[in-house]
């Protein structure tokens, strides 16, 4: 028995990789499972995401591409976050492609004279990493005479796309157009471009171009409140209630004393704490469901345990009683991301520490 767990849905995967691969219809299908699939697994949701209409994979680094062809992955993985500085070698002979964000990366690989289908990222606007528009004929140029090297296509990211009515959206189109046609007037081919995340891909079907990158929409969870096609989440953090104690009115529990309780009633203590990801700043804001209704966490969140408290534990909750954090049974993730100030995107990513993965479903609907 997992005391802290993580309990990941692979059948809530397998329909929300339908779901997206259906409403983008001829569109290639790039999910992306960085940060270990969001926190998901990537071994394991990559093979449930490849089976149900997930065409191409996109990670952050190079590990993380190589970890999913040692995990079996077969389908074209793409990676975006590498140094010039680092050895492809490994990775190009695992079929890796590459993004190329600036002229000294293609310039690497071009030094590499190993062969590589690589895309060209390019700075639309978000003004992170990507190839400045000043740069973007040099680079076309350089990775076109290099015979060892194939531009598979060009992206870019967008930097306001959970803001549909935001204008920068349609300029950096603009750019990533402009970016292609000058890609094909040098004579590459450039099949394979895209632009949109998750949430440019709900909104926008305009800007799918020959592929979209997916992440947080495949775990189930929507980017832009009120706008989901049906997705379902995967990923609950679940802990198990350590014991269930009594408390007075006037006591206070945990350090600090921060929480006194107002009338006698009962507390549950839960093995969960900011080792685990659990952080201390959540204090007062998390709410934890047990039985299906949510109880307060109160007072210090502790290196290894929080504090619940049950009121008058009207409804006989029990040592050994599951304990989520958030997930099915608790609040959302993006119920809580609310409660405490960010993004669900930052929520999946919390679980950490002493938690373990449980994996349900994965047999084919
Ligand atoms: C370059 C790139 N493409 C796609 C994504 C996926 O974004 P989302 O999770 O919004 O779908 C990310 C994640 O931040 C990214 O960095």
């Amino acid at each position: 028995m997992n005391l802290l767990a993580t309990r990941i849905d692979l059948d809530a995967i397998a329909h929300n990789t339908r779901l997206l691969k259906d409403l983008v219809g001829d569109v290639l299908l790039m999910a992306v499972v960085k940060a270990d699939a969001y926190g998901h697994g990537a071994a394991r949701v990559a093979q449930v995401m490849a089976e149900h209409g997930a065409d191409r994979f996109g990670v952050a680094t190079l590990q993380e591409a190589i970890s999913l062809r040692e995990a079996g992955i077969t389908k074209p993985i793409l990676a975006w976050i590498w140094s010039p500085q680092e050895d492809v070698a490994e990775a190009l002979a695992l079929n890796i492609r590459l993004g190329v964000p600036s002229l000294a990366h293609a310039q690497a690989l071009v030094d590499a004279a190993v062969p590589a289908r690589v895309s060209v990222k390019v700075d639309t606007g978000l003004h992170r990493s990507g190839v400045d528009e000043a740069d973007w004929e040099q680079v076309f140029t350089l990775l076109r005479d290099a015979e060892h090297l194939t531009v598979t296509g060009v992206f870019s990211h967008l930097a306001c796309a959970d803001e549909p009515d935001n204008p920068m959206n349609d300029e950096q189109a603009q750019a990533l157009e402009r970016a292609i046609t000058l890609a094909r007037s040098l004579g590459l081919e450039v099949p394979e471009n895209h632009l949109c995340n998750s949430p440019g891909t709900l909104t926008r079907p305009d800007l799918h171009h020959e592929l979209v990158r997916v992440g947080l929409a495949m775990y189930g969870l929507t980017p832009i409140p009120g706008v989901d096609p049906g997705l379902k989440p995967a990923l609950s953090w679940i802990s198990r209630i350590l014991v269930v104690k009594p408390v007075r009115a006037g006591e206070s529990t945990s350090y600090n004393h921060t929480w006194t309780a107002d009338e006698d009633g009962w507390l549950a203590v839960v093995p969960a704490g900011y080792a685990d990801g659990v952080p201390r700043a959540w204090q007062g804001q998390l709410q934890v469901g047990i039985g299906g209704k949510l109880y307060p966490q109160v007072g210090r969140v502790c290196m290894d345990q929080i504090v619940v408290s049950l009121g008058q534990n009207e409804f006989g909750v029990q040592a050994g009683d599951e304990a989520v954090l958030f997930g099915e049974g608790g609040m959302s993730a993006t119920e809580l991301a609310e409660a405490t100030g960010t993004i669900n995107y930052e929520i999946i990513c919390r679980p950490t520490g002493r938690t373990v993965r449980e994996y349900e479903g994965g047999i084919d609907l």
